[in-house]
């Protein structure tokens, strides 16, 4: 039999709503909806082999040139094991995956990996996906995973069961020129990863006050990315990240993701924007400020971080599309 083959790019997704805690920790419901935008200038690429060879008997996984083992490969085998029940297959795969940008480190890797890794799956064991469908598969790996299927800017309805929490486009890519100017001040895999995290979202009792306004927040920011209004953008995607980051603080253990220079950024951003310039930022589970401003002042924003002692990289990024399809011959030849 030949290998039943697959390959796929996504990108890493920015959420200006953010989605903290499960409601179903196994199927990954999240306890609230969200909204972000995908990453036009970060992506993973995923090429997968379901093989049928003795050797390996069990999924092997590569991570820009690094074999993974251990609780990450099991992490990839627990999804493939939810895409093979739905084929009928037992076949185990070869999974060889890269990325532009530094993973682990409160840049969404997780949600590239397995929106790229769910489309490649659907690919390769024939699994015909609507994206609705594709969004569901992408969530079990990642929750923020069903967010980087769709492109441009998306929202993630949480639903209340497996069949009706998925995320779909709310406005393409082109709608807004939005740019994410990701001020790297820690390049290193962060402490606690968000899995275990979102199961401590319960311990706080700050969670509920989170929870019980999610739904006047999330229709501000949809409201402000249709009317393009950036001061509005701005207000509710701080308070936003500031409320996620209060539960995660409040947690039993706490949670402390920000490091000393974040907080330099959360000063200096909101003064930036006063003096007119449409700036605002949002921080997920790492130490790094996603600053995120228009297409006009993308490069007045990054210089103005680039002059900041405590920033390692900054990484400027447009708004991106879906996940796709990587056409790749056999022979390593890139088509796309
Ligand atoms: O998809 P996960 O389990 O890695 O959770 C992502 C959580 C945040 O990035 C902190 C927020 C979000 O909505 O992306």
């Amino acid at each position: 039999m030949t290998d039943l083959l697959g390959a796929a790019i996504a990108h890493p997704n920015i959420a200006f709503i953010k989605y903290w805690g499960n409601l179903n920790d196994d199927l990954r419901l999240a306890a609230n909806s969200s909204l972000s935008i995908n990453l036009a200038a970060l992506e993973t690429r995923t090429m997968l082999a379901f093989t049928s060879d003795d050797n390996p008997s069990s999924d092997t996984l590569t991570i820009n040139d690094q074999q993974i083992t251990g609780a990450a490969l099991q992490r990839v085998t627990a999804f493939l094991d939810v895409a093979r029940d739905m084929a009928g297959t037992r076949l185990p795969a070869r999974v060889t995956s890269t990325t532009n940008f530094p993973i682990g480190a409160g840049i969404a890797s997780s949600a590239a990996a397995f929106a790229a890794l769910a489309l490649a799956a659907s690919q390769a064991l024939h699994l015909p996906l609507t994206e609705p469908a594709l969004s569901r598969l992408a969530r079990r790996g990642s929750g923020s995973a069903c967010r980087s299927v769709p492109g441009g800017f998306v929202e993630w309805q949480a639903g209340s069961r497996d069949e009706d929490s998925f995320a779909f486009s709310i406005a393409p890519a082109n709608h807004w020129g939005l740019v994410d100017c990701i001020a790297v001040i820690e390049d290193q895999q962060k402490q606690h990863g968000s899995t275990a995290g979102h199961a401590l979202a319960w311990t706080s009792p700050l969670q509920a006050a989170r929870l019980a306004d999610g739904m006047r927040r999330l229709d501000l920011c949809r409201q402000a990315v249709m009317q393009k209004d950036f001061e509005a953008l701005a207000l509710v995607v701080e308070q936003d990240s500031h409320l996620m980051h209060a539960v995660m603080m409040t947690s039993q253990p706490a949670l402390f993701y920000w490091a000393p220079f974040s907080l330099t950024i959360m000063k200096l951003v909101p003064a930036w924007r006063r003096s007119g310039i449409p700036v605002c930022y949002t921080f997920d589970a790492g130490a790094n400020a996603h600053v995120i401003t228009t297409r006009d002042f993308a490069s007045t924003v990054a210089n103005k971080l680039g002059e900041l002692d405590g920033i390692k990289q900054i990484i400027t990024s447009g708004v991106g599309g879906s996940a796709r399809l990587w056409t790749k011959d056999l022979d390593g030849t890139n088509n796309d």
